[in-house]
């Protein structure tokens, strides 16, 4: 599938304010006029909306790491067959809560599989499509639960604890030093409009939005 669109994923720690901030960016596309998606990972169609379920459901505490990894990486196939792909050849701007680098942050950093193991199950996404750019909305995940009081008690990542979450942080900034240019870091310590203004500057300064 030819791939026309602008592809921007979006990356962070539990309640940093993603959905917040895509909310914002899809209404300012809208606004111009801007044929635009908005999905998210694990998710956007049944199939991989199915999975989501299986794997987020809290009562599967015997799930192991690989497996885990496993599923993410399905949903991430399909939804990219069902979803992104003829987003992207019909020419619009996909924008997409979470892509591969939660995979490496949660479930390398955070449950300590290899990075060979991750990006060999990955290939197929690392292949065929890669975002244009990921915006990592950076908040320490101490400052983001914070925020949204606490983690949801039925939410099998949420409930993986502090210090899970602070390697998953800790990995994000290393990947940042190995995708330079390609995954970016937004502040995200000022009000939600400011972020935007951030994001959106960015994104004008990349030649990725009007
Ligand atoms: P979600 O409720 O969407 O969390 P958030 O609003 O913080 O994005 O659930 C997605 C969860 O899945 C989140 O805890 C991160 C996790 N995740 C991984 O561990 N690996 C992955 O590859 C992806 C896409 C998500």
């Amino acid at each position: 599938m030819e791939r026309k669109g602008v592809f921007i994923a979006f990356e962070g720690c539990e309640g940093v304010g993603k959905s917040t901030q895509m909310r914002l960016l899809s209404e300012y596309l809208s606004a111009r006029g801007v044929a635009h998606t908005v999905t998210r990972e694990p998710g956007g169609g049944e199939i991989s909306e199915a999975i989501r379920k299986i794997i987020l459901d809290g009562k599967f505490t015997a799930m192991t790491d690989e497996c885990e990894a496993l599923l993410y990486a399905a949903a991430r196939v399909q939804h990219l067959a069902d979803t992104v792909l003829p987003a992207l050849a019909r020419g619009e701007t996909v924008l997409c809560d979470r892509y591969i680098f939660s995979s490496f942050a949660y479930q390398g950093g955070g449950r300590g599989l290899s990075r060979k193991f991750l990006r060999d199950i990955n290939r197929y996404a690392e292949e065929n499509c890669m975002p244009d750019i990921t915006l990592f909305l950076d908040l320490p995940p101490v400052r983001a639960f914070e925020r949204k009081h606490g983690a949801d008690e039925n939410d099998r990542i949420e409930q993986a604890g502090a210090a899970f979450h602070q390697k998953v942080y800790e990995t994000y900034r290393q990947l940042l030093e190995e995708y330079p240019g390609k995954l970016v870091a937004v502040d995200c310590s000022g009000t939600k409009f400011e972020t935007q203004e951030k994001i959106r500057a960015l994104l004008r300064a990349k030649g990725l939005i009007g």
